[in-house]
């Protein structure tokens, strides 16, 4: 697996604008795995906070980096974030667009590894990667090696419409890229652009099977209903409901707005439909301490969903789906347990809905597995999985009962993007061949550890420490300081991000070792002990 190179990785990565069609390919160090096992080994053992400097000068000793080239520790230049440079770019670009979002520029070519360098060469390890977006980090070699295929180059040149003229190598990628990730028992597999569309056009799946089934099984549609769709009336167009829950995000588009219910800035003033919306559980953490509190939460909830089905149904509006997040995550990484998920798909299941679990932000690895509804035993498989984000296209696995018969009914111009099949077939043979997944289970327990000793050092600080894998969030007693807390970091050279009113949420890349974590571990520290005076 290792190969030295005497080019440096990073002049290889500017020049690569220019030598993109070079067939040279060049070889690089890579040493993420096996940096990883030795130094998780000794860290998982210490996870008292007063050890966290100890230990990161341990692991620091024998630094080699996840990716060749990326740097040591965080490097701040500016006095503040944003710094000049990207203030400068803000101020042109607030005269384009809309950009209060934007917190700062990147300077992508670089950015490396679990380092996001900006524009005025602030280097700071990302711990929310583009929203939880980017598997392996920035600039990753073997995504590099892909495209210099010339038959991947083709596939980011080409972007035909799938729906209609797929290359010929469409259905194997399909079969060996997307398939070979599917969650059991999901045979079919649509692709999209983004997470929004994703869920927006499996819900039409839902609704499309619901109407099926209504007919006894028929797919031919009488007069009235082709007329009365036209108009968007019924029977044509039915008055069919979706329910979701409290707190969930599952995108901004006009048909799954309705179901995002987790902050008012995303609706107001957007029409709306009337569907059921439930309870989610808010569980008391830690969970061991609150068994008995948790357990009644989720009764109540299901409960919840039950009489919301019962209701809507008796209302002529038929609930045809539910839609779930695993983690509600930009409500604020509220959890549900094992239990939780399985009696909700029996109820979907007695009452003729599809459920639809939303993965686009926990898909892809980072909560220890591929799935994060794998950590649920369902007793069979859900029947829709969305997808976007760590997948780099997005899209949909479902059972074949919930495939349209008729083409154009679920379709669009380009119908996904072979090019960014091509960097998700790289990221899915990294993943294997360097078992990141484990490599996010022991990062996850360092994270957790450390977060652990600090919530219970600074308990006017911090709470509710919960989490899979590095899929990680930690509370803060308000608002306010959660987003003190955020702020100081950046200054200390991390990037982190919020979720909820109260939560820091953690969204390394999948390549994100201990010693990352030590790292930030130090600088969270540092951080919570500075506001605590
Ligand atoms: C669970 C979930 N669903 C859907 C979406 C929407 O995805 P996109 O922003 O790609 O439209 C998000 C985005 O954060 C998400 O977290």
């Amino acid at each position: 697996m290792i190969v030295t190179t005497s080019l440096n990785y990073l002049s290889f990565s500017r020049g690569l604008g220019v030598r993109l069609s070079a067939s040279v390919l060049v070889p690089v160090l890579f040493t993420s795995a096996m940096a990883a096992s030795k130094i998780s080994g000794v860290l998982l053992k210490q996870n008292h906070c007063h050890l966290l400097s100890r230990n990161l000068a341990r692991c620091m000793g024998t630094f080699k980096g996840a990716v060749a080239g990326e740097p040591e520790k965080p490097v701040m230049k500016s006095q503040d974030i944003p710094g000049p440079k990207s203030k400068e770019l803000l101020s042109q670009l607030e005269k384009i667009q809309q950009s209060g979002s934007v917190q700062l520029f990147g300077d992508y070519d670089k950015s490396i590894g679990n380092y996001l360098v900006d524009v005025d060469g602030n280097v700071l390890l990302d711990i929310y990667t583009q929203i939880s977006s980017v598997p392996l980090g920035y600039n990753h070699p073997d995504i590099f090696k892909a495209l210099q295929k010339p038959e991947n180059l083709r596939a980011v040149m080409n972007r035909p419409a799938l729906g209609v003229f797929p290359g010929g190598d469409w259905p194997d990628k399909l079969q060996n890229v997307l398939l070979s990730v599917a969650p059991q028992g999901l045979s079919h597999v649509t692709t999209m652009m983004c997470g929004s569309c994703s869920n927006e056009n499996a819900y039409k799946n839902m609704f499309i099977r619901y109407q099926r089934n209504q007919r006894g099984g028929s797919i031919s549609f009488n007069e009235d209903e082709m007329t009365s769709c036209m108009v968007n009336l019924p029977p044509g167009a039915p008055p069919l409901t979706i329910l979701s829950f409290k707190g969930a995000f599952h995108g901004r588009t006009l048909g799954v707005l309705s179901t995002t219910h987790s902050k008012y800035i995303h609706k107001i003033d957007i029409p709306a439909f009337d569907w059921p919306i439930a309870s989610f559980p808010r569980y008391k953490y830690p969970l061991e301490e609150n068994t008995r509190e948790n357990k009644a939460e989720d009764d109540k909830c299901l409960a919840e969903v039950s009489e919301l089905i019962e209701k809507y149904n008796k209302a002529g509006k038929p609930v045809a789906g539910i839609t779930v997040e695993p983690i509600q995550s930009e409500g604020g990484d509220h959890h549900a347990s094992p239990e939780f998920f399985q009696k909700l798909q029996a109820i979907a299941k007695e009452n003729g809905a599809g459920l639809l679990i939303d993965e686009v932000q926990t898909g892809g690895g980072p909560t220890g597995k591929f799935w994060c509804y794998e950590h649920f035993n369902l007793p069979s498989p859900p029947d829709i999985v969305t997808f976007s984000k760590k997948m780099q296209l997005g899209g949909y696995y479902l059972k074949s009962e919930f495939v349209p018969q008729q083409s154009y009914r679920v379709f669009n111009t380009w119908m996904g993007d072979p090019g960014k099949v091509v960097l998700l077939e790289a990221i899915l043979e990294v993943i294997k061949r360097d078992n990141l997944l484990a490599t996010v289970e022991a990062s996850g327990k360092v994270l957790m550890n450390g977060l652990g000793s600090l919530q219970k050092e600074f308990p006017n600080l911090l709470n509710s420490l919960r989490g899979r894998g590095t899929f990680l969030a930690i509370d803060a007693p308000s608002s306010k300081l959660r987003d003190e807390m955020i702020s100081r970091l950046k200054k200390k050279g991390v990037q982190a991000g919020g979720c909820g009113d109260l939560s820091i949420r953690f969204r390394p890349a999948l390549i994100f070792q201990p010693y990352h974590a030590e790292i930030f571990l130090d600088i969270f520290r540092q951080v919570v002990k500075d506001i605590n005076g």
